[in-house]
């Protein structure tokens, strides 16, 4: 008989999806991404309205998540409809989200709940948000009142995803609310929202002393366009330290790396303060200098030509879909923390409308977290993005990241290949060869080429 091939991964590793409150509740009329959408800014024109009508009906989604035998789901808490006004608290608002936690919890699934995903009440945007050091209060305090009320249901909490994005898009590239372009308030926001995740992990851990606390950078690898030019190196390099691991540098040690700590003042209480290392990963690009390009820093970006790609959306930011580069920034993330904590992707995905690269991907992606199960690296769980389409922010309806189809007007659900695969894999907690043979059979040799020949369990 010949021996079958698999990538096992180790007992009580986490299967799930990840989603935000703005792209799937619908109705969400009171926040700085609503008001962005009225004045015109969503590049299709389009409106968020219903989202995945998960404020109704997220149920029935968790359900599909619970065929799939996911045994996780992240999502995110709508801070503008706890908090409509200062100070005034809407219990409706928790009760729902209470349920949407036991529904989660009945099916067994764990919730990871994270308290910021881009989007914050108006009246908080309108104050200067997180541009302003003393509005960090605000937030803690609202962290302070969920995690009291939601304690009983969940331990395991996402204080802020994607500071990095949300500082450089919105205030720095001025492509997400408030559209701002001043390079210094991009770094002091992104410096404030670190100092907010600081606060919240010391308010969590005193409300609820065994939570998991994290948040999540978004990694994304700016690689030389040609590895032999030294300018192209120094320019990459000054994208990836920046972009991605200034954060996880001041996430440590609380200072920013060299020359951003001479802009923005150092964290107090940073370190130690997360329990795990939240990681968002979904492409790199190339980077070549340009000097006629300053306000990029002088590094034209680029997508590597004739690469497996994702439908690159209406702001071209979806690019190459390099499995690779999950694997490298796993083994980046350990090796830049020494090992200190677990880690958690918390983020990783495809925009692909016709889900014809999407179950390729999603393997050799998996295939990369195995490989770094195997290095040593403790992954402790995967989160895909997304369960179904949701509102793509500046896209609209116009990237579908969903393992399920939504059609935004009828609401209809049709399942992609890439959901039953995904439940497949959860079922297996592995990569079996019958899984790649039916849905991509041309990689089975790179899938379990380099590694694991043979039936191998993972314990970490
Ligand atoms: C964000 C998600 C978004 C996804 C796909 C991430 O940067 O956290 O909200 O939908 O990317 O663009």
């Amino acid at each position: 008989m010949t021996q079958r091939r698999v990538l096992r991964f180790p007992e009580g590793f986490l299967w799930g999806t990840a989603s935000s409150s703005h792209q799937c509740e619908g109705g969400n009329t009171n926040n700085q991404w609503y008001r962005w959408e009225q004045q015109g800014r969503i590049l299709s024109g389009e409106q968020c309205g219903a989202g995945a009508n998960w404020w109704q009906a997220a149920e029935q989604d968790f359900e599909r998540a619970e065929q799939m035998e996911n045994n996780a789901l992240r999502l995110s808490l709508e801070w503008s409809r706890v908090e409509p006004a200062e100070g005034r608290w809407e219990s409706a608002a928790v009760d729902r989200y209470r349920a949407m936690l036991a529904d989660l919890r009945r099916r067994g699934m764990k919730p990871l709940v994270t308290l910021h995903h881009f989007t914050e009440p108006l009246w908080f945007a309108d104050r200067g948000g997180f541009a302003r050091e003393a509005n960090i209060r605000y937030f803690v305090r609202y962290v302070s009142y969920v995690v009291t009320a939601l304690r009983d249901l969940c331990d395991f909490w996402l204080t802020i995803n994607e500071p990095n994005v949300y500082a450089m898009e919105g205030y720095l590239l001025g492509a997400y609310p408030p559209g701002e372009q001043k390079l210094l308030r991009a770094f002091r926001v992104l410096r404030n929202l670190m100092q907010a995740h600081v606060e919240a992990f010391y308010a969590i851990r005193r409300i609820q002393p065994q939570a998991e606390i994290g948040y999540c950078p978004h990694y994304r690898l700016f690689d030389p366009a040609n590895a032999l030019s030294p300018l192209d190196c120094a320019v990459a390099g000054i994208h990836d330290t920046y972009f991605s691991w200034a954060l996880l540098q001041a996430g440590e040690s609380g200072r920013f790396t060299f020359p951003l700590n001479m802009m923005v003042a150092p964290l107090r209480g940073a370190a130690g303060a997360r329990d795990y290392h939240g990681v968002n990963y979904y492409t790199r690009e190339l980077v070549r200098f340009d000097p006629g390009a300053p306000a990029e820093l002088f590094g034209r970006r680029f997508m590597q030509p004739g690469v497996m790609h994702n439908d690159v959306g209406l702001d071209n930011s979806f690019g190459e879909i390099y499995a690779e580069g999950l694997y490298r920034v796993l083994k980046a993330v350990y090796q830049r923390t020494r090992g200190n904590r677990p880690l958690y992707i918390t983020e990783n995905g495809f925009n692909d409308a016709l889900d014809d690269r999407r179950p390729r991907a999603i393997l050799e992606h998996l295939a990369a977290v195995h490989r770094a199960l195997s290095d040593g690296i403790p992954v402790r769980g995967y989160f895909h993005w997304t369960l179904v389409d949701n509102f793509e922010w500046n896209n609209g309806w116009q990237a579908r990241f969903g393992l399920i189809e939504i059609d935004p007007r009828t609401q209809e659900r049709i399942p992609r290949r890439s959901a039953s695969m995904f439940g497949e894999i959860c079922r297996a907690n592995a990569i079996t060869e019958g899984i790649v043979e039916r849905y991509a059979p041309e990689i089975a040799e790179t899938i379990f080429g380099a590694e694991a020949t043979t039936e191998r369990g993972l314990t970490v």
